[in-house]
């Protein structure tokens, strides 16, 4: 009964749970078209006011993914982002708030780390970090901490962040756009999602109402609380539908492996 969204490049199709295949089509990232409205429902942004929001672009710098800068060589992004790739066909750019932009600092990625148990972001573990060749001129975000669990209280104020579709099978969006949502109760997602939301690796966030969520495109960028980096975006099921909030990597849970990352 859930066509969960989790991809982005070419069609992917998913069904989980136990029911049929319901699909949801992922295509690939049309070329920049100005948006009627945001991530779905937010406002316009710039990596002026975001300079830890980083684009993952493919070689020829299409951007398929968003990431979080966390230090001037590291970005936290999601593992389902980097399925099939290399350090050859991945770039990180920074500096660039439109998709079609030429600005900004282009870098080649050394190392991608994917989480060794990652499987698909419907079992968890859908955190990735990348080393860049290139220092970013931008300041980082703080991310965090393990013990740090508090942020996710439900009905916290979070900050969503990509350059993705603007309603589910829409168009990207060619500038950054910025919502914030509520986190939702592991419970209460759990209702939404049955065995797919897994607790200890996964937080949602969205209204009941629906209206405000990440979609395709965004995958890979931060949940913020406070400024903090909290959490990835990862899936859902559609884009902002009311009963089913987007679903986002549970940041506290990786935050140790994610500073070994950071330090090696
Ligand atoms: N899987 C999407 C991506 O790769 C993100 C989907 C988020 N979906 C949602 N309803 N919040 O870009």
């Amino acid at each position: 009964m859930f066509g969960l969204t989790r991809a982005r490049k070419a069609a992917t199709v998913l069904a989980v749970g136990a029911a049929a295949a319901a699909t949801a089509l992922i295509g690939p990232a049309p070329a920049a078209v100005a948006a009627p409205q945001p991530i779905v429902g937010g406002s316009t942004t710039t990596t002026s006011a975001y300079p830890f929001m980083m684009q993952i672009t493919d070689s020829g710098q299409n951007q398929f993914c968003g990431g979080t800068l966390v230090s001037p060589t590291k970005v936290v992004t999601a593992a389902h982002c980097m399925v099939g790739e290399t350090t050859s066909t991945v770039r990180v750019v920074g500096g660039r708030t439109y998709r079609n932009g030429t600005n900004g600092t282009v870098s080649r990625v050394s190392k991608i780390w994917i989480h060794p148990s990652y499987t698909d972001a419907t079992n968890g573990d859908d955190v990735a970090v990348l080393t860049l060749s290139t220092s970013m001129p931008y300041t980082p975000a703080p991310y965090v901490s393990s013990t740090q669990t508090g942020v996710y209280a439900a009905g916290t104020t979070a900050r969503i962040l990509g350059w993705g579709t603007t309603r589910s099978n829409g168009s990207s969006s060619n500038q950054l756009r910025t919502a914030t949502v509520p986190i939702v109760s592991s419970s209460s997602c759990a209702n939404s999602y049955g065995s797919d939301y897994i607790a200890s690796d996964m937080v949602c966030a969205g209204y009941t109402s629906g209206g405000v969520d990440t979609c395709q495109g965004d995958s890979g960028g931060p949940l913020l609380v406070g400024g903090v980096l909290a959490g990835i975006t990862s899936w859902g099921e559609g884009c902002a539908a009311a009963g089913h909030p987007g679903v986002y990597t549970r940041l506290t849970t990786f935050s140790s492996l994610v500073t070994a990352q950071v330090n090696s």
